[in-house]
C-alpha cells in the first residue's frame, strides 16, 4: 500500500536550524515521526556534499543514523540523491578534472553510495532535477554539461548493479502538471525503457505555493506514467503561502492550504502505483521553505508545537 512519507534531518532537527532541539522538542518529534510515518528521506544527509566530503572521502554517519532508526521504527527510506547539479561538493564543483576521470568519480560514488545502502534503500532519487522549465537539459549540472545525455543512463546501470533491490527513480519539481518539463520526462524515460534502461519510477516533489493556481492535472501526469509501467511518487509536499505581517496565517490560507493537500493526496489515492506521498518535513519549525521563499511560510500539516493545522485533517480524510 501506499507509504507515507516525511524529509527528517540528522539530530531529529531541522539542519537548516542552528539551534539544536531541546530533548523534550526531540522526543516530542520523535514521538510524531513514528506515529504518522511510514517512509522517511534525508532531507540532506545523502546528498553528495554530506556524504561525500573530500575526492576519497565518505561521510555515513547521519545518512547511517536516519537509516537505522528508519528500520528501528519499521519506516522504509528513500535514498536522496545521486546526481544533481546542487549540493556538490567544492572539491567536486571547482575541481580541474578530465571527462574520463568524472565520469570515474561518479561511478565510484554510486557504487559505494548505492551500495553501502544497499538493502536498506527501498528508493534512490538517482538523477533529480535534470531538466530546465523549458524541458532541455540543464547545463549547470556537471555531469551532463561535462559528460553529455548518454551519463543518465550510465547512472541508472551502476545504481541497478549496486542495489537490485531498490527501485529506481527521476524526481524532480514544477513536474507535477503536464507541461513542457514534465513531457520531457515522459520522452526521455521512453527512450531510456526502449533501450532496457533500468528506470522504475517518476516522481514529481510537490512543492506548492498557494500564490500559484493548483495543477489540476496532477493524477493525469502521474497516470501516463504509470501508463508506461513505471511507479510513481510524490516526494516533498508542501504547501507553501504568503505570510501576513503579524506571521499568523488567516483561516482562509489555512483552508486553501488544506484543499491543495487534500488534492494531492487524492491524486496519489487515485494513480495506481503511486507508491508514496512523502512531506517535505511535517512540521513548520523544520521547514526549509521560510530560509529559501522570502515572505512565504507556514508550510507544512503542523504548527511549530506539533498541533495539526487543517492541512493535517485534510491528507487523512483523503488517505
Ligand atoms: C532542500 C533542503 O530542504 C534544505 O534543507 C537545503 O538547504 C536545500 O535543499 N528539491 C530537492 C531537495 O530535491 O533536496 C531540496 O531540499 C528542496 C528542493
Amino acid at each position: 500500500s501506499m507509504k507515507i512519507g516525511t524529509a527528517v534531518a540528522g539530530g531529529g532537527h531541522h539542519t537548516d536550524d542552528p539551534d539544536s532541539p531541546s530533548s523534550t522538542e526531540a522526543a516530542a518529534y520523535a514521538e510524531v515521526l513514528n506515529r504518522e510515518f511510514s517512509s522517511v528521506s534525508a532531507e540532506n544527509q545523502m546528498k553528495w556534499e554530506y556524504l561525500h566530503p573530500e575526492r576519497d572521502t565518505y561521510a555515513f554517519e547521519d545518512g547511517d543514523a536516519i537509516a537505522s532508526s528508519a528500520q528501528q521504527s519499521g519506516q522504509v527510506v528513500r535514498g536522496h540523491t545521486l546526481f544533481w547539479h546542487s549540493q556538490n561538493p567544492t572539491w567536486l564543483e571547482e575541481g580541474d578534472f578530465g571527462a574520463e576521470e568524472l565520469r570515474t568519480i561518479l561511478k565510484d560514488h554510486i557504487d559505494t553510495v548505492v551500495g553501502h545502502y544497499r538493502g536498506d534503500i527501498q528508493q534512490w532519487d538517482v538523477c533529480n532535477e535534470i531538466f530546465t522549465e523549458e524541458g532541455e537539459l540543464r547545463e549547470n549540472n556537471i555531469w551532463l554539461r561535462e559528460l553529455g545525455p548518454g551519463i543518465i543512463a550510465d547512472a541508472f546501470r551502476w545504481a541497478r548493479a549496486a542495489d537490485p533491490g531498490a527501485l529506481l527513480f527521476f524526481n524532480d519539481y514544477n513536474v507535477d502538471g503536464i507541461n513542457p518539463k514534465s513531457d520531457a520526462y515522459y520522452a526521455l524515460i521512453q527512450e531510456l525503457l526502449a533501450e532496457g534502461i533500468p528506470v522504475d519510477g517518476f516522481a514529481t516533489q510537490g512543492h506548492l505555493s498557494t500564490r500559484y493556481g493548483f495543477p489540476a492535472d496532477l493524477a493525469e501526469n502521474l497516470q501516463r506514467f504509470a501508463d508506461l509501467g513505471l511507479e510513481t511518487a510524490i516526494t516533498e509536499l508542501d504547501v507553501r503561502m504568503d505570510l501576513p505581517e503579524s506571521g499568523r496565517p488567516t483561516t482562509e490560507q489555512l483552508e486553501k492550504q488544506a484543499e491543495y493537500y487534500r488534492r494531492v493526496t487524492e491524486a496519489a489515492v487515485a494513480v495506481d502505483g503511486c507508491n508514496s506521498l512523502t512531506l517535505w518535513g511535517f512540521a513548520d519549525s523544520y521547514s526549509w521553505v521560510p530560509g529559501t521563499f522570502p515572505g512565504e511560510g507556514a508550510a507544512t500539516v503542523m504548527w511549530e508545537d506539533f498541533t495539526r493545522k487543517p492541512a493535517y485533517y485534510a491528507v487523512q480524510d483523503a488517505l
